[in-house]
């Protein structure tokens, strides 16, 4: 009986410790994919705010306001998700209208680069007029 549980016992240590490294490797990899998968969608999604309030400065300032806050009957284009502004403003590049005063914002929107559109994006999520 005692023998046979130390035959038990060394079995299964010896199946552990066969298992152990791929149990190891199994780990490896998958946090390498992870980190790898977040690294990617990273770069894809997140703009430069830095960036983005440097072209916000250029010419998007003169009719929507400091930080995006809009002026009168150009609207407040700050707080929004990221997916709601790059989704309007590719929408604009590609001369779609989407309300009676599209026409402003097409001219504006076609020499967007996508960088660009994720730096404005990332920078008018968090924008607030002090
Ligand atoms: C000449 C004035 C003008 C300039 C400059 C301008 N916009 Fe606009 N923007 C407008 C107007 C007017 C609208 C509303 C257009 C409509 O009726 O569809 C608008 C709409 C928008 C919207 C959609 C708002 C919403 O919630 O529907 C976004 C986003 C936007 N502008 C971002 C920008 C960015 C970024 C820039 C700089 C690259 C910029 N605008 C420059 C006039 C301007």
């Amino acid at each position: 009986m005692a023998a046979d549980c130390i035959i038990v016992k060394t079995l299964l240590i010896r199946a552990a410790s066969h298992l152990w490294p791929h149990i190891v490797m199994i780990k490896f990899v998958t946090g390498l994919l992870f980190s790898f998968l977040l690294g990617f969608t990273g770069y894809a999604w997140s703009g430069d705010k830095e960036a983005g309030e440097a072209r916000y400065q250029k010419s998007c300032i003169n009719c929507h306001g400091p930080a995006g806050k809009g002026v009168a009957s150009y609207p407040k284009i700050s707080g929004n998700e990221v997916s709601y502004t790059t989704s309007k403003l590719e929408t604009y590049r590609d001369g779609i209208k989407i309300g009676p005063n599209s026409s402003l914002m097409i001219m504006m929107a076609r020499p967007l680069t996508d960088e660009e559109i994720a730096d404005l994006a990332a920078y008018l999520k968090d924008a607030k007029y002090e």
